[in-house]
């Protein structure tokens, strides 16, 4: 990209030419996260509705931040998609890749001195360490594997993490976290927001630790339970994709260097990859095209 930018800009320096470079895939990013992430994890006419008629909860006084709603709960609905395992470098279009391996998130059993383990620890860098896009983004080679939904259920090695001598068990962080940071109950959000909450029916399985969790639901599990029963785990509720969706949509409106405060009539420049456009303008697939450098840029 740089070396078109060269010769779309003769006379600039290579920084002039970097930044421009690095505007251009911001906002194609922040693009991606307006057009295609938002949509697909809050629903579409949600983030158009925001988009047209403006936030109604998140906003700030001086600069935009992010609110422990968002940190400590919502967008923690992550940790609900997460797989026991993975497919890393795993053949495209047929082709066997000497380098593709299966393996769980975490195998205590491998020592941590190794320096390739066959888990798929982090810190550790070798040439088959890299994450697959393909496994996670449609690129039309049929390798693409649809996340786990979004619901109370967690895949088992998450409680069990690795590196904590105490509290290894990641849904205890997260409700410990929302503890401490006196997070409001979903259900105060609800009313907060104008909306029914779940019944206290929705959380039967609270009721037996009588603590009147089914009727002042730690936020974290009360968005996981709303993606379950609102929108059967494919994307976030009512309360989880409004929170996420303000306050993604306002970071970038309070970003002044992001593509809607500086031109918000602004289109993505880059191919698209017409194959796999469907209808969209610009997705994270033609992203990882370009990045993998198969598709040439002319500027
Ligand atoms: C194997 C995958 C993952 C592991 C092992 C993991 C683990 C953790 C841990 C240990 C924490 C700190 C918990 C605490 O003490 O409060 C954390 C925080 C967090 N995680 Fe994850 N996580 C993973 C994936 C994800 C994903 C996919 C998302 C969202 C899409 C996510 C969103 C967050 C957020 C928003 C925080 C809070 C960060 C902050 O407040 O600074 N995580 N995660």
């Amino acid at each position: 990209m740089v070396d078109a930018l060269r010769v779309k800009f003769p006379g600039k320096s290579p920084s002039e030419i970097f930044s421009q470079a690095q505007e251009m895939v911001r906002w194609h990013y922040q693009w991606i996260v307006l057009h295609e992430f938002l949509p697909l994890l809050c629903g579409e006419t949600f983030v158009d509705d925001i988009v047209k008629n403006g936030r109604k909860f998140y906003g700030w006084h001086n600069e935009p931040f992010i609110p422990v709603e968002f940190s400590v709960a919502a967008y923690r609905f992550g940790h609900s998609q997460i797989r026991p395992s993975y497919r890393a470098n795993f053949s495209i279009s047929n082709q066997p890749s000497p380098t593709e391996f299966f393996a769980d998130i975490f195998d205590f059993s491998i020592p941590p001195t190794e320096a390739d383990p066959n888990d798929l620890r982090g810190g550790k860098r070798a040439p088959r360490r890299f994450i697959d896009w393909h496994t996670f983004f449609n690129l039309g080679d049929g390798s693409m594997r649809n996340n786990k939904l979004i619901d109370t259920k967690l895949s088992s090695p998450l409680f069990k993490l690795p590196g904590f001598t105490d509290l290894d068990s990641l849904a205890s962080r997260n409700l410990l976290r929302g503890l401490t940071f006196s997070l409001p109950s979903g259900q105060r959000v609800a009313h907060a927001m104008g909306l029914t909450p779940l019944s206290e029916n929705d959380f039967a399985e609270l009721k037996h630790y009588k603590t009147n969790f089914e009727n002042s639901t730690p936020l974290w599990y009360y968005i996981l339970k709303e993606a379950e029963i609102q929108e059967m785990g494919v994307h976030l509720g009512e309360v989880g994709g409004r929170i996420v969706a303000e306050v993604l949509i306002g970071l970038m409106e309070g970003d002044n260097t992001s593509f809607l405060s500086q031109n918000p009539f602004w289109k993505p420049s880059l191919p698209c990859w017409e194959s796999y456009r469907n209808g969209k303008d610009f997705t994270m697939a033609d992203l990882v095209r370009i990045a993998e450098g198969k598709v040439a840029i002319v500027l």
